[in-house]
């Protein structure tokens, strides 16, 4: 059993549902938020702290990060250094450099850093991984990702958002990085990216229109459409393999939540039908990420957490540069040390 402090009452809310479901390895201890209304709103007579210097004294194990991303990175280090782990909401931080201390900061400490990558656990994340594994695969050949989700004033009444000094990015920070982070989880790292970013929805800093291609190092070619103008909120990914075609749903915030639909290629159905039925549904979102966290299977590494902050990085480069950008970055790179113009 871990104690755990959530930090930031916003997303935060969220989480604490997804401790509650795991009572066997986690108590949440407190809740900390600058407003303590807003705290006491989601404690439901957990302790609420509006310091967080006092929880980072306290006996909790886990300080859960749930702040604005401009305050990611100096919190994680400051519970390292008090001798906590970390959970810490996406992005885990927005430079390459400060991922590089947030590692320095875990080695020296020998404590662990765990980035929110929640859309990962669910039943349609888990037949792709099990064909995958299963070897029904085969090669990639090509894949889309839409994130099209809906984002309008009252969002970005949050003062840190929409902004570079709070929010630190946009569509493709903020909002399409779960899918691109599932894009690398199940297509494997990155060679190259292109990126055409456009602020057209709403009257913010950042951008909020992306149209992008990714080449992997497998060679699958991959394009990715983002905006924060639709109608309604819709994420979808289509995975062309030499097997199988895999195409999720079109739930916003968990797209693997439901079973994805998969139409056979070269692999036989009947082959991909039976490995299909080994799958058993895991627990989803939040829950499935804490629980990985408790099990230790299948828990999102700061390293994993370090590539997806070098895609942002590598996007941001290509567009500025027009440019296509090879991965892995360099440390001499331009916008090691930030994008943040
Ligand atoms: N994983 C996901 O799907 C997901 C979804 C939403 C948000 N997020 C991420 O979660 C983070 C928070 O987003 P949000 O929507 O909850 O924001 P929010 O603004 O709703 O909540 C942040 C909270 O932090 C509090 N806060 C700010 N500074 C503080 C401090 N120094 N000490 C204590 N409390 C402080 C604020 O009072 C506020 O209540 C962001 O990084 C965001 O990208 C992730």
């Amino acid at each position: 059993m871990r104690k755990v402090a959530i930090i930031g009452a916003g997303i935060g809310r969220e989480h604490l549902s997804a401790y509650r479901a795991l009572p066997e390895h986690f108590e949440v201890a407190a809740i900390c938020d600058l407003d303590r209304v807003r705290a006491e709103d989601i404690a439901g007579g957990i302790p609420v702290e509006t310091d967080l210097a006092k929880v980072l004294s306290s006996n909790v194990d886990i300080i859960d990060v749930c702040l604005p991303p401009h305050l990611h990175v100096s919190t994680a280090i400051a519970a390292m250094e008090a001798g906590k782990d970390v959970i810490c909401e996406k992005p885990v931080a927005t430079s390459l450099a400060d991922v590089d201390k947030l590692e320095k900061v875990a080695a020296k400490t020998g404590r662990a850093v765990y980035p929110v990558f929640q859309y990962r656990f669910g039943v349609g994340v888990a037949q792709v991984l099990h064909l995958i594994r299963s070897g029904l695969a085969g090669e990639a050949f090509a894949a889309s990702v839409e994130t099209h989700w809906r984002r309008d004033a009252d969002y970005y009444a949050a003062p840190w958002r929409g902004t570079w000094a709070g929010e630190q990015g946009g569509v493709i920070l903020g909002h399409a990085i779960h899918a691109h982070d599932l894009i690398c989880l199940l297509l494997g790292p990155l060679a190259q990216v292109s990126a055409q970013l456009a602020t057209r929805v709403n009257d913010i800093e950042t951008e909020d229109c992306a149209a992008i291609t990714f080449t992997m190092q497998s060679g699958a070619l991959v394009t990715s459409s983002a905006t924060l103008g639709a109608g309604d909120d819709t994420s979808r990914i289509r995975l062309m393999f030499e097997g199988f075609t895999a195409e999720s749903g079109l739930s916003p915030y968990a797209p693997a939540a439901s079973e994805w639909t998969i139409t056979p290629r070269a692999s036989s159905a009947e082959a991909i039908t039976s490995a299909l039925a080994e799958v058993t549904a895991p627990r989803m979102g939040f829950q499935g990420f804490l629980q990985a966290i408790a099990t230790g299977e299948d828990a999102v590494t700061l390293a994993q957490g370090r590539a997806s902050v070098e895609l942002v990085t590598a996007l941001y480069a290509s567009e500025r540069t027009g440019r296509p950008e090879q991965l892995p970055l360099l440390r001499t790179h331009a916008l090691y040390e930030g994008w943040q113009p």
